[in-house]
């Protein structure tokens, strides 16, 4: 019999995320002079050996410039793409082990925020009908009682009750993203990805999202894996930093080292674009 039982796959003291050697590659399209002299063309890795480990409860922040390849990592977390190499594991357990029922459970696990609300909103649909279908769908407790599940979770992402008889449209871009944080937080996820999520607001908004992140990892505990170019607005929110650079980590660390101290030279040129989180942010956030 082997040393380690099943059981201990899921033990407690596993990260919650653990991302070993991931690799996602696109095939290029071959141009004409390639298809001529039957030239095979080298697929482009838009995730390169990507590795990191997340926790309960903890915010990583993942910086890179247009391209770098956050959103094909997020992509292959949840498994809406399928990695070429490398495992990610959740609780111990990797992901690919799943099929079915237990892919969607680990999908409710993990929930996406986006850049635009509009994407998981339906326009036809009151916030109320949206937010309540998203509890229904993974028979979450409570969801039973559609007016006292709708209002704890506009509750949670400080918005009014008011807000339920509402369609998207009707709503500011970001009460809108609040929303979509609900819809997210309706089938209670250990982890959020947001990817680029308040890429879109106005500054003053975007500190208030950025509080509400915040009280959130502190009310329910969950971690969020915070995407976004804006290296500024990663040090407000991440408790650590993994910068990317054409698919690949080449720095991380916790966040105040990484900004005291940038070692390589792609987050000096990052930081140097945008030398200090929004000083309006700090007065917004404090
Ligand atoms: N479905 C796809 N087919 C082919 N190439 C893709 C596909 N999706 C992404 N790519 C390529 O992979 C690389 C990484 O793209 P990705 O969208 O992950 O970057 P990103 O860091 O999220 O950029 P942005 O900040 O603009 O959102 C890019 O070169 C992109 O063109
Ligand atoms: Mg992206």
């Amino acid at each position: 019999m082997s040393e380690a039982a099943p059981e201990s796959l899921g033990s407690e003291k596993a990260h919650l995320l653990e991302v070993d050697s991931l690799v996602k590659e696109f095939g290029l399209r071959r141009g004409l002079a390639e298809r001529i002299a039957r030239k095979e063309v080298a697929p482009h890795r838009a995730v390169d050996d990507v590795s990191f480990t997340l926790n309960r409860s903890e915010i990583l922040g993942i910086a890179g410039g247009s391209g770098s390849g956050k959103t094909t990592l997020a992509r292959c977390l949840i498994r809406l793409i399928e990695p070429d190499g490398g495992a990610v594991r959740v609780d111990g357990v990797d992901i690919r082990a799943h099929k079915g029922a237990e892919l969607r459970e680990l999908r409710r696990r993990m929930q996406m925020v986006f850049q635009d609300p509009y994407a998981s909103l339906n326009p036809r649909m009151t916030i109320g009908a949206a937010l309540h279908e998203a509890g229904k769908v993974h028979d979450r407790p409570g969801a039973e009682n559609e007016q006292a599940f709708v209002s704890r979770l506009l509750g949670l992402v400080q918005l009014t009750d008011r807000i339920a008889s509402r369609k998207p449209r009707e709503l500011s871009g970001g009460q809108r993203q609040r929303v979509s944080i609900a819809r997210a937080l309706a089938v209670d996820p250990e982890l959020i990805i947001a990817d680029e999520a308040v890429s879109a607001l106005d500054v003053s908004v975007q500190a208030q999202l950025l509080n509400l992140f915040l009280d959130l990892r502190e009310e329910l505990g969950v971690a969020i894996l915070f995407i976004s170019h804006q290296l500024a607005v990663i040090a407000e929110v991440a408790d650590r930093i993994a910068v990317m650079q054409y698919g690949r980590i080449v720095e991380t660390g916790p966040t105040h080292t990484v900004f005291a101290h940038p070692e390589h030279e792609y987050t000096q040129a990052l930081l140097a674009a945008h030398p200090h989180p929004d000083p309006r942010m700090r007065i917004a956030a404090s």
